[in-house]
Order: structure tokens, then C-alpha cells, then sequence
């Protein structure tokens, strides 16, 4: 394999809000270094037994504690989720939601979706100002917010596969909230975010000092937050959904005209569903179903490739062109298609069958790029970024596996605390298609089957995934951040493993591309690909961007001589752990 080598990468540029409104989505960071080879950047941790990645290492410690303990995949699930709430509060939540894939050792693959929904009062054209525009109000304050899912889907998955008890499990959350240090990162974060954060006076409380985010290294106490986690370690979800905290949650809703209600509280379910499963090369992969669009999507992606004998070689032009026809095709049929499955008919079975694959990919030009067909008469502005979610994966001393995708959405979500309960609400609602035809926050042009209804689910991106080898055995579990780029991140990693070779390190460190149909343009992380591959690209009739950096993976492979490799992106400061 020829290593990459990768020039000056300058991470430091926000997402622009589609349509010219200034957008408050803050500039990601991260420790990725400037210079690098594929390969030397990110590290691998290895170990005999059982291994644990997330994205900070004090949560990624609880979740490695717990299964040395003894406790299974979903009790790590359970404590590392709940201590990100603590320490990652950008994307760690207890007021998002999420999805987990998790396989046990008798291979049963189970799909968990604890995804957000809209409030009863919500209604297809709420965000729309009355020019037909859409506004802010799906992205800050309470408006924005969905029904939250990870309290009552982290007991769901520990009801089902959990061993050690639910309180024990909590526990290191509440020390966490209780005092912590603030790494770099995370105190980077706020202050990109402290506009909002400052907007509502619980948040300001709890995440500023003085208006400005605390230094790194400050000791940070979350008393509110330190007391929730202790009322659902005693009651579980009960407390959250028909309690004290729901009381909290509609008391806050009242302070900004939201909508969250005690009935869309005792109503919210997660739900069990049946993964995804798709066959690349030999391997098998599971990955999440609507209400994401992360299974599907990614399944259209690898089905149009594997139709090539090899793929072109890593870092070329025609293996970018290749896959930039693949996503682009994957995401039309996306943002036309899905939606929640308890609201609309998806032809899934066609979408993901080799032979409609083998129909789209004789449409693909060997030299030339597709023009994607306009969804409205409207351009859409070039797509932002974003990595304000959160990716861990499991695996225990069994050998069960668990891939879990969680967030609030935008960094901080809504950016409104629930007064007295400590923890950020999500802005989930702008997944939602707010304005069927017209770009949402990441770019994305969705469909009347992803518009706004009391009770829906919106369509995700997110893409926790579990790859078995030929053999059948479990192999890699995989997941990222990243809005819409969830999925081709995703598609890169599984890709570069299976196709290209690489070892874990160098597949997560490898500079990705990424197409959505919509707005028509290849983006590549900046100093990606040598200015030469960008020039034939452009020749093609590609617009190429070069822009931030895309997805923080946090994976697990096997070994190749058993046990686990365990490697947390070298874009951003998580850690992996194992005994
Ligand atoms: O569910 C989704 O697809 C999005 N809410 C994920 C958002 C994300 O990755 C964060 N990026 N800013």
C-alpha cells in the first residue's frame, strides 16, 4: 500500500447554516495533527480479552472497569453513556437519543432504536416563518427539541443483556457529574458554543464561568446533573419519563414556549428492530434500520462497489470517483425514501438488493461525474460539517458486542439545560425535513416522508455497525459522528479494511470523501488527496470542497492473532481501553 501523505490540515472552520443564515454550530477541533502519514497517526491499543473505545478516556475507563467487573457488552453500554453525558456534554446525553447494534456470542444481532420523537403539538410546518422560510427555531432553544430516548433505551438494552445492577451501573456517572476535570477539548467546545450556551440562564450556570468557557484542567462540578443520575440510578427511567425530572423537563418547556408534554414523556418506547444486514466480499455486515438511514444507505454504497472485481487503489482518482457515484446514488434514494418506519412504506428490500445495485451502477460514467437531478428548484449551499455526536464500541470477555451512535445533534443540542436537572435538551426536531426540498442544517435536501408529525421519529444518519468475517466471526464494530457523514465514514473504514488492507490504525486515520447527491459537491478533508488528484477530479466535473475533518471513528477489530485492537480517531482526544 502506498502511504498517503497528508499536507497541512486546518480543521478549524465551522458549518455554515444552508441558505445564508449564519449558522451556530461551532468550529470542531481536535488534536488531529497537521501532518501525517496513513498509518502513524492513530494509535492501537491492544488486549487479550475484552476492549472498550469511546470518545474521552474517563468514560472509556468506566466502561473497562465495569466489564472487568465482570459486567456484560450493555453494561459498558449503560455506564460509558451515562458518564459521557458527564464529560462529553457537547454529544454525551441523557436528553438525546441514540441506537445500538449488538451481537451476542450465539450471534443473534439485535438493533436497539431509542431515537428521539416529536412532541405530540408538533406539527409539519412549525419551523417555517411566514414568508415559508425555515428558521432557528428547530436548531436553539426549546422549540428544538425532540422527546428524549437514552434513559429509557439504556434500560432497555440493560433489561435484555445487562448482569450487573442497574444503580452500579450509574454510579461512576454520578461521581463524574459530581467533580471532573475539563480536558482541552471539551472546554474548546464551550467556548466555540458559549453564545448559545449563554442564552438560557441553567446553561450559563452550569457550563460558563463569567460568560466564557472554564480553562482546561478546571474542576468541573455538575450538582443538578450529579442528582438526576442518582434518581434514575434508584428508579430508573420511571423517574425521568413520569417523575420529578419530567416535571422539570415540561417546568422548562413552559420557560420557552417548548412542547415536550408529561403525555409525549409517558408515551416515549424505544424500540427493538431488526438490523440491517448487508454482504460485501464475503464479510457480513449489521448496522442500524430506519429510523436511521445509516444501514440502508451504507448498503447501496457497498452493494454498487462490490459489482467491481477490485476497487481501484487507495488514494486514486477513480477510486474517489467510484465512491462518489456510489454515495451520491445511496443518498438520492435516501432523502427521497426513508423515514420511520412506524409512519412511512420504504422499499427497503429493493433499495438493498444486489440487483438494483447492479441497475445504478451501470449508470455510473467510467469517466465523467453524474450530475445529481435538482429535488427543488433551489441550489443548496455547500454541506457543513460537524462531529457533535458520539460513537463507542464494546466488546466483552464473551465476546458480545455492542456499536452505540448517540447525540443531541448540534454541539449542546438545543443549548437549553433543564433547570434544576442539569442536562442539555437535544435539537433532534431539525433532522426532521423542516421544509421538505429545502437543505436542513447539514446540507441535506429530504423528502415529505422525513417531514415533521406528532410522534415521528426523524431520519438519522447514525451508523453503529458490526462486521463478521467470512467465517462468521465477529471481526469489527464500528461508528462515528459526523451528520451526514456518518455514513460514508463509516462506508470508508468497513472499505479499507476489506478492500485496501489496511490495518485499523491507518483505516480510521486515512483522509475520507464524502457525497450526498445534495448539495452536489465532493467534499475531502483538507490535505487529503495531493492537489493533482483534486485537478482530475475537478476535470471530471466534480466541485470539489476541501473541508474540515470528517467523523471521529472509535472501532474495534480482532486481532490478527486473537484478541482485540481497539483505535480511537486521531481527529479528537477519545481513548481505547481493554484488559
Ligand atoms: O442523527 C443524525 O444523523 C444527526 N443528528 C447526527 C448529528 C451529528 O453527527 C453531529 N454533527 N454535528
Amino acid at each position: 500500500m502506498r502511504p498517503l501523505a497528508l499536507i497541512a490540515l486546518l480543521l478549524l472552520a465551522g458549518c455554515g447554516r444552508p441558505g445564508g443564515r449564519p449558522h451556530p454550530v461551532p468550529a470542531t477541533r481536535g488534536p488531529w495533527p497537521p501532518t501525517w502519514t496513513v498509518g502513524d497517526s492513530a494509535a492501537a491499543v491492544a488486549a487479550p480479552r475484552a476492549m472498550v473505545v469511546s470518545g474521552h478516556p474517563l468514560a472509556t475507563e468506566v466502561g473497562r472497569r465495569i466489564l472487568e467487573q465482570g459486567g456484560t457488552a450493555i453494561d459498558a453500554v449503560v455506564a460509558v453513556g451515562l458518564a459521557l453525558a458527564a464529560v462529553l456534554p457537547d454529544a454525551g446525553n441523557i436528553g438525546g437519543g441514540g441506537f445500538i447494534v449488538h451481537r451476542d456470542t450465539a450471534g443473534v444481532v439485535q438493533a436497539l432504536d431509542y431515537r428521539e420523537t416529536a412532541p405530540f403539538a408538533a406539527a409539519r410546518d412549525m419551523y417555517l416563518d411566514s414568508t415559508g422560510q425555515p428558521t432557528e427555531r428547530s436548531i436553539t432553544g426549546h422549540l428544538a427539541a425532540g422527546v428524549p430516548g437514552s434513559v429509557a433505551g439504556l434500560h432497555a438494552a440493560w433489561r435484555r443483556l445487562g448482569r450487573l445492577p442497574w444503580a452500579a451501573l450509574v454510579a461512576p456517572a454520578v461521581a463524574l457529574a459530581e467533580a471532573h476535570e475539563l480536558d482541552e477539548e471539551r472546554s474548546a467546545s464551550i467556548e466555540d458554543d458559549r453564545e448559545r450556551l449563554g442564552q438560557f440562564s441553567a446553561s450559563a450556570a452550569q457550563f460558563l464561568v463569567d460568560g466564557r468557557a472554564p480553562a482546561p484542567g478546571t474542576m468541573v462540578r455538575q450538582p443538578d446533573l450529579a442528582r438526576t443520575l442518582r434518581l434514575i440510578a434508584d428508579s430508573g427511567p420511571d423517574v425521568f419519563y413520569r417523575g420529578q425530572i419530567a416535571d422539570l423537563i415540561v417546568a422548562e418547556m413552559a420557560r420557552g414556549s417548548g412542547l415536550i408534554s408529561k403525555a409525549d414523556l409517558a408515551a416515549y418506547t424505544p424500540r427493538w428492530r431488526t438490523p440491517i444486514r448487508i454482504t460485501y466480499r464475503g464479510y457480513t455486515i449489521y448496522s442500524m434500520p430506519p429510523a436511521s438511514s445509516g444501514g440502508v444507505t451504507m448498503g447501496e454504497i457497498l452493494n454498487i462497489l462490490e459489482g467491481y472485481d477490485r476497487l481501484p487503489p487507495f488514494g486514486s482518482t477513480a477510486l474517489a470517483h467510484l465512491e462518489a457515484e456510489a454515495m451520491r446514488r445511496a443518498f438520492m434514494d435516501r432523502n427521497r425514501w426513508l423515514g420511520d418506519p412506524d409512519f412511512v412504506v420504504m422499499p427497503l428490500d429493493r433499495l438493498l438488493s444486489k440487483a438494483y445495485a447492479a441497475s445504478l451502477r451501470v449508470q455510473i460514467d467510467p469517466i465523467r461525474a453524474t450530475p445529481t437531478p435538482p429535488f427543488n428548484p433551489v441550489a443548496p449551499p455547500p454541506a457543513p460539517g460537524g462531529d457533535n455526536t458520539t460513537h463507542y464500541s464494546i466488546v466483552d470477555a464473551q465476546g458480545n458486542a455492542a456499536a452505540v451512535t448517540t447525540t443531541l445533534n448540534n454541539g449542546f443540542g438545543s443549548a437549553v439545560t433543564v433547570g434544576g436537572a442539569g442536562f442539555l435538551l437535544n435539537d433532534e426536531m431539525d433532522d426532521f425535513a423542516t421544509a421538505p426540498g429545502q437543505p436542513n442544517m447539514f446540507g441535506l435536501v429530504q423528502g415529505e416522508n422525513n417531514a415533521v408529525a406528532p410522534g415521528k421519529r426523524m431520519l438519522s444518519a447514525m451508523t453503529p455497525s458490526i462486521v463478521l468475517d467470512p467465517r462468521g466471526a465477529l471481526f469489527l464494530v464500528v461508528g462515528s459522528p459526523g451528520g451526514p457523514r456518518i455514513i460514508t465514514t463509516v462506508y470508508h473504514v468497513i472499505s479499507n479494511v476489506i478492500d485496501h488492507g489496511l490495518s485499523l490504525a491507518q483505516a480510521v486515520g486515512a483522509p475520507r470523501v464524502h457525497h450526498q447527491a445534495l448539495p452536489d459537491s465532493l467534499s475531502v478533508e483538507r490535505g487529503g488527496l495531493p492537489p493533482a488528484i483534486l485537478d482530475s477530479l475537478r476535470a471530471m466535473g466534480y466541485g470539489v470542497r476541501e473541508g474540515n475533518r470528517s467523523g471521529l471513528v472509535m472501532a474495534i477489530m480482532r486481532g490478527p492473532a486473537g484478541g482485540w485492537i481497539g483505535v480511537a480517531d486521531p481527529r479528537t482526544a477519545g481513548a481505547a481501553a481493554g484488559y
